[in-house]
């Protein structure tokens, strides 16, 4: 094949492959689907949550919240096999964390939920909330009130039980098979919400863990890394101990080499 030709074939799959992500980025997210705007204006919230859950989250809840396993799956969207995990006493505060997020609805079941606009309103995150805390006896949306945690106290626990995985600063990262994502986004209650649920990979953190004065003081933490002041030094970012030890070190290197080269040029002459 002649040189040119074969450069045009290139450039033509090079243009193809962009146009193709430009059209995927381009297409509207998958859509909620809803029950007629008269009709629901006229239900209570929860009918209008039975409603909204019976079109967009049953083919991977099951019916009723009673979850679907894998292996029994129907198929849904996209013909993708559904299952998730029975939600019957997951209460409120599970229901909110993974609708206010975005982490529901779910494209695949296999996926990892990810933090995305949501595309519910609020009145229907609501009924849908109240759908799911209908479905059996769970926790309530929890009510946290950040300014009465203790800052020095709160960085201590969160070292202790989040930095591992979270990092010191909360900037996230991976750990084995999932995406640690940074909490800056999170608000104070789903920081609170997520201690208590322990999403996709995390653990979760009972009471007699992680008390709720305690958790007070790690969401006041959380709050202070999203605009931590930087006292003294020099702010790199506030990376962490590790890169800022990397860079301290580079630095160190340098002066150590340059006085060698000095003191050897002394020496010399
Ligand atoms: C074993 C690792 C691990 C530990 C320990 C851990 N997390 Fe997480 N955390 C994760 C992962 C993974 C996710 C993403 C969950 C998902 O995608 O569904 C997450 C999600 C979150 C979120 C939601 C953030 C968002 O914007 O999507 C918050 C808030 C959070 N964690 C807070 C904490 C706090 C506070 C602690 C300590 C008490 C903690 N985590 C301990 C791994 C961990
Ligand atoms: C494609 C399948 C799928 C769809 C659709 C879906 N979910 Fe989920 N859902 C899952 C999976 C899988 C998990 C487990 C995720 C995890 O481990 O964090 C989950 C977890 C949850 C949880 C947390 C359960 C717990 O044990 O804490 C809630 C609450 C939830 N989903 C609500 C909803 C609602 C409400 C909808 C509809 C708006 C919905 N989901 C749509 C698959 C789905």
């Amino acid at each position: 094949m002649p040189r040119a030709q074969l450069a045009r074939i290139v450039a033509l799959a090079v243009l193809a492959s962009g146009l193709a992500t430009a059209t995927a980025v381009a297409q509207p997210p998958v859509g909620i689907v809803r029950p007629d705007p008269d009709k629901a204006a006229r239900m209570s919230p929860l009918q209008l949550g039975a409603q909204l859950f019976a079109g967009n989250c049953s083919t991977c809840h099951g019916g009723s919240g009673f979850g679907i396993a894998p292996a029994e799956g129907r198929r849904g969207v996209g013909d993708v096999a559904g299952a998730g995990p029975p939600l019957r006493g997951v209460g409120a505060l599970a229901a909110d964390f993974y609708l206010r997020t975005g982490y529901m609805p779910l494209g695949k079941p296999s996926e990892q939920p990810q933090r995305s606009r949501t595309l519910l309103h609020d009145n229907e995150i609501k009924a849908l909330t109240a759908y799911v805390a209908s479905l059996g006896k769970g926790p309530p949306i929890p009510s946290v009130h950040p300014a009465q945690g203790d800052l020095g106290r709160g960085r201590e626990l969160f070292t202790e039980h989040c930095a591992g995985c979270h990092q010191v600063m909360a900037q996230g990262g991976v750990v084995t098979g999932a995406r640690v994502p940074p909490l800056q986004n999170a608000t104070p209650t789903q920081v609170a919400e997520a201690v208590r649920i322990g999403p996709y990979l995390m653990p979760s953190f009972s009471k007699h863990q992680i008390s709720d004065a305690e958790l007070q003081d790690i969401v006041r933490y959380v709050q202070w890394t999203k605009s931590p002041s930087d006292r003294g030094g020099w702010g790199i970012s506030n990376l962490g101990p590790f890169p800022e030890g990397l860079v301290t070190w580079f630095i160190a290197a340098v002066v150590l080499v340059g006085t060698c080269v000095l003191i050897g040029k002394r020496v010399r002459s």
